[in-house]
C-alpha cells in the first residue's frame, strides 16, 4: 500500500527542523548504504548520531505517535529513528530495495524494514526534480509532496529518487518493523479501521459498529506479532 499522509508536522516544527539542517554538517550518503546502494547512492546524510539529527528525529517520532492515520496504516511494532537527507546539483539515488533488516543504533537490537517512510521538509516549488519514484504492479508513482507531508511504501518496492537538477531537497527517511509484517493484511486492517471510523462519524447502528470493531481486532489478534 503506497499512502500519502499530510500534515505530519506543522508550519513551526518544519521551519524549526530546516533551520537546524541548514546549520548541520553534512556527510557523504554512502556512510550508511549497503553493497547494492552504494553503486547508486548519490546525496548526502546527516550522521545518526548528531545531537541534531537525534533531537529532530525525536520530534517526528513523538509527532508519529499520536497521529491516527500513520498508527492505523502502520501498525507500528519498531519506528527506526528518522535519518536526514540531502539532494541537490544533480545528486540522485537510483534503483534500489532498501536492506530487509537493519540495526537499531546503540542498541545491538535488529528491525526488519516493513514499510519505507519518506517526510518531505522542502516543498515541491523549492527545487527540480526530485520525485521520489516507486513502482508497484500498477506501474510507477511519482510521489513529491508538500512540505510537512509523509508517504508510506513497501519496504519490497524497487523505488529511486530522480536527480535534483536545481534547488535542494531536504528530507526524513526511516523504516517501520509492523505488528503486520504482510503488506495486504495491513492494507485490509487499514480499511477496516477506515470504515468503522466512518460507521461511528456517520452515526451508524451501534451494535453493527461493535461486531464489526470486533471483527478488526480480532484479525489483529490473528495476525499481529508485537514487539
Ligand atoms: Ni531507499
Amino acid at each position: 500500500m503506497l499512502l500519502a499522509i499530510p500534515d505530519v508536522l506543522s508550519l513551526d516544527q518544519i521551519n524549526f527542523a530546516r533551520d537546524q539542517l541548514n546549520q548541520a554538517q553534512w556527510v557523504d550518503g554512502l556512510a550508511s548504504a549497503g553493497y547494492q546502494g552504494s553503486q547508486v547512492k548519490h546525496n548526502l546524510q546527516l550522521p545518526e548520531e548528531r545531537p541534531e539529527a537525534l533531537a529532530l528525529g525525536d520530534l517526528i517520532l513523538a509527532m508519529l505517535e499520536r497521529h491516527p492515520q500513520f498508527i492505523s496504516a502502520a501498525l507500528p511494532a519498531v519506528v527506526y529513528p528518522p535519518m536526514f537527507n540531502l539532494y541537490g546539483g544533480g545528486q540522485h539515488f537510483g534503483r534500489h530495495i532498501d536492506n530487509a533488516v537493519r540495526l537499531l543504533p546503540g542498541t545491538g537490537k535488529k528491525i526488519r524494514t516493513d514499510i519505507s517512510a519518506t517526510l518531505f521538509l522542502s516543498d515541491p516549488d523549492e527545487y527540480e526534480g526530485g520525485e521520489l519514484q516507486i513502482v508497484d504492479t500498477y506501474g510507477t508513482h511519482s510521489v513529491k509532496l508538500p512540505a510537512g507531508h509523509m508517504v508510506l511504501y513497501p519496504s519490497t518496492s524497487v523505488h529511486q529518487v530522480t536527480p535534483v537538477t536545481s534547488g535542494v531537497r531536504l528530507a526524513s527517511f526511516f523504516w517501520v518493523q509492523s505488528m503486520i509484517r504482510d503488506d495486504a493484511q495491513r492494507a485490509l486492517l487499514f480499511s477496516l479501521d477506515s470504515s468503522i471510523q466512518q460507521l461511528t462519524a456517520s452515526g451508524a447502528d451501534t451494535q453493527a459498529v461493535l461486531q464489526l470493531t470486533g471483527n478488526y481486532h480480532n484479525l489483529l489478534r490473528m495476525w499481529a506479532e508485537p514487539v
